[in-house]
């Protein structure tokens, strides 16, 4: 079935099962062998760069052509960032912003320049939940535990991000919560009240002890707080139970895929360029500062310091930034 969900001044994009198809659609003012040779090159370019890009980050890896103005990719499930981004709680938006810096540097180290950074043509793909996890975390809300007070930890920050299932679900929480709690449940083996499928701890000894700090740094995923896989790894490695052994395997290499649990894909090529200036990623950098002025006004600037904060990964990102500086004082004495 064919869906067309998108046309824009330069390409139809039509949705074929699960297959994007890009088009360039022909544009009458233009003297058509001109026109052709145009849309051809774009084609063949923005091809090019969705190969290389994803590679490196997440963006979609296109078919092998099969006609010169039109690509196909898969087709990614998910939300146009530009459609969410102010929906979500500071912190997370923050955090998208500094993985699309990461994902900026990594690009830019290969010297490809995106052309087009908007929220608009960036998706994110949220956490595809199984039926189980979904099931606990509702439980879970429903508690109504204060959110900054507990996190989740044990092997369920493992299966938030798909890496594996789990079978219940522990939570650390703050002594002021945990106070409240033995109030109302009875504490068994002198450290844990069992909810349901839910444990919940003060400490988790005898391998951590300070888990305020694991509670404070930890990521929110779908409203809940999780403790992040660096601490769920070094407790694993400390354990070291034969389960453990092959979470660690698990945790090690999802995070050498990158150190973060967004799935923003870049998509959209088609004023992409490859270069190596300096000035090139430095005006890349500003269009997507004027994209977050545009459309997140609210926050901007705590947006694109996290953005620049994710984009500190590039061993060039200073001499960008400098250029960047400048290329804003002209814009602001351009009249
Ligand atoms: N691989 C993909 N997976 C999911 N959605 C996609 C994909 N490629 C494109 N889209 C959707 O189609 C829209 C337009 O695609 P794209 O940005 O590549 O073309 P465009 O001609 O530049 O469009 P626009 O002029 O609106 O920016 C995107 O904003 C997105 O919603
Ligand atoms: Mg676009």
């Amino acid at each position: 079935m064919n869906k067309t969900i998108s046309q824009g001044a330069e390409a139809k994009i039509i949705l074929s099962n699960d297959l994007i198809i890009k088009n360039r659609i022909p544009k009458s003012y233009r003297i058509k062998e001109l026109d052709d040779k145009i849309r051809k090159h774009r084609t063949k370019s923005e091809k090019k760069l969705l190969e290389k890009a994803s590679k490196i980050i997440n963006a979609p890896n296109p078919l092998p052509l099969t006609d010169s103005y039109q690509i196909k990719m898969p087709y990614i499930q998910g939300e146009k960032l530009s459609d969410v981004l102010n929906n979500f709680p500071l912190e997370k938006q923050k955090e998208v912003c500094k993985t699309i810096g990461k994902n900026i540097a990594k690009i830019h180290e290969a010297d490809i320049i995106h052309g087009d950074l908007t929220t608009s043509n960036m998706i994110l793909v949220e956490e595809v939940l199984d039926d189980n996890l979904k099931r606990q975390l509702n439980k879970l809300k429903k508690l109504n535990l204060p959110k900054e007070d507990y996190a989740v930890f044990g092997s369920s920050p493992l299966a938030i991000r798909g890496l594996r299932e789990n079978h219940d679900i522990d939570i650390i929480v703050k002594q002021k919560l945990w106070d409240k709690l033995v109030k109302k449940y009875p504490v068994e083996e002198d450290k844990v009240i069992k909810i349901d499928f839910i444990e919940i701890y003060r400490s988790w000894l005898p391998w951590i002890k300070d888990t305020d700090n694991l509670i404070d740094d930890a990521e929110i995923i779908h409203e809940i707080k999780f403790v992040k896989l660096k601490y769920v790894l070094l407790w694993k490695k400390i354990h070291n139970r034969e389960k453990d052994k092959k979470d660690i395997e698990l945790i090690e290499q999802y995070l050498k895929r990158g150190d973060n649990n967004s799935q923003i894909f870049f998509i959209d090529f088609g004023l992409g360029f490859i270069s190596k200036k300096i000035e090139d990623k430095a005006v890349d950098l500003h269009l997507l500062k004027q994209a977050l002025e545009a459309k997140h006004f609210k926050n901007w600037e705590s947006l694109f310091n996290a953005v620049l904060e994710g984009y500190k990964d590039y061993k060039e990102s200073k001499k960008v930034l400098e250029r960047f500086k400048e290329i804003e004082k002209r814009g602001r004495y351009k009249f």
